[in-house]
């Protein structure tokens, strides 16, 4: 992977490259992110929108075509598209089928947290004062309509100042903790385990945003303590737009009243044949919380991606990742004339780079300019490789990229 200021500007050195190796990784990148990997652009902005593998292309065509002839659809191909996606995203995070709810974006799954767990005036619901609006405004929503106090916890600069989280929690009346696994500012992942054990340990439910972080860290809920995770697969997970899952811990479903009741949320919807005998008693499980229909074709290629990352592994892939990461860090922390923006600590890193130079507007046109594809935040410059990054080499053509780049920035959150 090309230095991406040296890229732009032409005059700085190349930094040692030190992604290990891995011809059966290359292989199957090349096989999958073609696009990405011929080096048009260098993308470093999966933390915006993930690239879809060809396998995904395939299977969103195969199934589109389906459509076209909707008899030739069986029950088990649509349904059955779903029940292997629950099954898929729980071994990936650790979870049980039975936990996870498809969901068309994360922010409908921050939404139930916000309107389903069982909240009362003046009750307290905490998170940092730089999260992603998804996990504010729901919050907000419901201290305007159900008079919870809504309060954030002032950050270290840019980072999450965990210390002052965990202090928080022994505020009187403190019933909910929201928190990005990951921060879409600076990358910075929290520490899940202990900041769950705190929750836990005072009976304060923890909600957690993982669409930065469920893709490129590796995540095993069954040793941690989560009540209700959502996330998004169009990014980290490389899924089309429209797919995302909310995961709820199994002691919490039965005990959670879904704030939207679709006609499959309850027990024996399955049997088409008896539409008419309502029965009003939920699922047990987490598709109680799901409102049908859901994009089907859409999570077919979601099953697709999660079979890449089993073919791949996703401890390798996390490796992977955290190989291109390190390469921008040291980079970075190499410059005197650019500020890291994300935290050093190998604990903290994910995805997600981000850097400060004087002039980052200046900066970022160049970035543009030479075909390293980025994103803007709160002023800093972004960068976000995944493991099919091309490294080395493969560099990218910058005369085609100059062509190419403009529309392609910023183009998600
Ligand atoms: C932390 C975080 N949460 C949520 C989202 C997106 O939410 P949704 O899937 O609802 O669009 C993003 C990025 O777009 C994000 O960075």
């Amino acid at each position: 992977m090309t230095n991406p200021s040296e890229r732009a500007t032409g005059t700085l050195p190349s930094v040692d490259t030190t992604i290990v190796h891995d011809a059966r990784l290359d292989a199957v990148a090349d096989r999958e992110f073609p696009r990405v990997r011929r080096g048009d652009v260098a993308y470093l902005n999966n933390a915006s929108t993930g690239p879809l593998p060809e396998s995904s292309l395939r299977a969103l065509a195969e199934f589109d075509a389906l459509r076209a002839e909707p008899w030739t659809i069986s029950f088990e191909r649509q349904f059955g598209t779903a029940v292997r996606s629950r099954e898929l995203i729980a071994r990936l995070i650790g979870a049980s089928p039975s936990e996870i709810a498809l969901m068309t974006n994360t922010s409908y799954g921050l939404n139930l947290a916000a309107r389903m767990l069982p909240l009362s005036p003046g009750d307290v619901v905490l998170t940092s004062d730089r999260e992603f609006p998804s996990n504010v405004y729901p919050w907000m929503a419901v201290e305007r309509t159900r008079g919870v106090r809504f309060q954030t916890i002032p950050c270290d600069g840019r980072l999450l100042d965990e210390g002052a989280v965990l202090a928080a929690l022994d505020q009187p009346g403190v019933r909910v903790l929201v928190l990005s696994w990951v921060s879409f500012e600076t990358g910075y992942a929290i520490d899940l385990e202990r900041i769950g054990q705190a929750c836990a340990a005072r009976g304060i439910y923890f909600v957690v945003d993982a669409i930065q972080g469920v893709g490129a860290l590796t995540l095993d809920l069954s040793q941690l303590h989560v009540d209700i995770l959502a996330c998004g697969c169009q990014k980290w997970l490389v899924s089309p737009w429209g797919t995302a899952f909310v995961y709820v811990r199994q002691a919490l479903i039965s005990a959670l009243e879904p704030s939207d009741v679709g006609w499959m949320s309850v027990r024996d919807s399955d049997d088409f044949t008896r539409m008419l005998d309502y029965d009003f008693t939920y699922r047990d499980d987490a598709r109680r919380f799901e409102v049908v229909t859901l994009p089907f074709q859409e999570f077919a290629a979601v099953n697709v991606a999660l079979d890449l990352w089993f073919e791949v592994g996703p401890a390798r892939i996390a490796a992977r990742v955290a190989e291109h990461v390190d390469r921008l860090v040291r980079w970075a922390e190499g410059r005197g004339d650019v500020q890291l923006v994300s935290s050093p600590a190998l604990v903290r890193r994910s995805g997600i780079v981000t850097v400060l130079p004087p002039d980052a507007g200046r900066v970022s046109a160049s970035l543009d300019a030479a075909g390293v594809v980025h994103s803007v935040r709160e002023g800093a410059i972004r960068l976000s490789p995944h493991w099919f990054t091309a490294a080395g080499a493969r560099r990218a053509r910058v005369a085609r990229a100059r062509r190419r780049v403009p529309t392609a920035r910023d183009d998600g959150a």
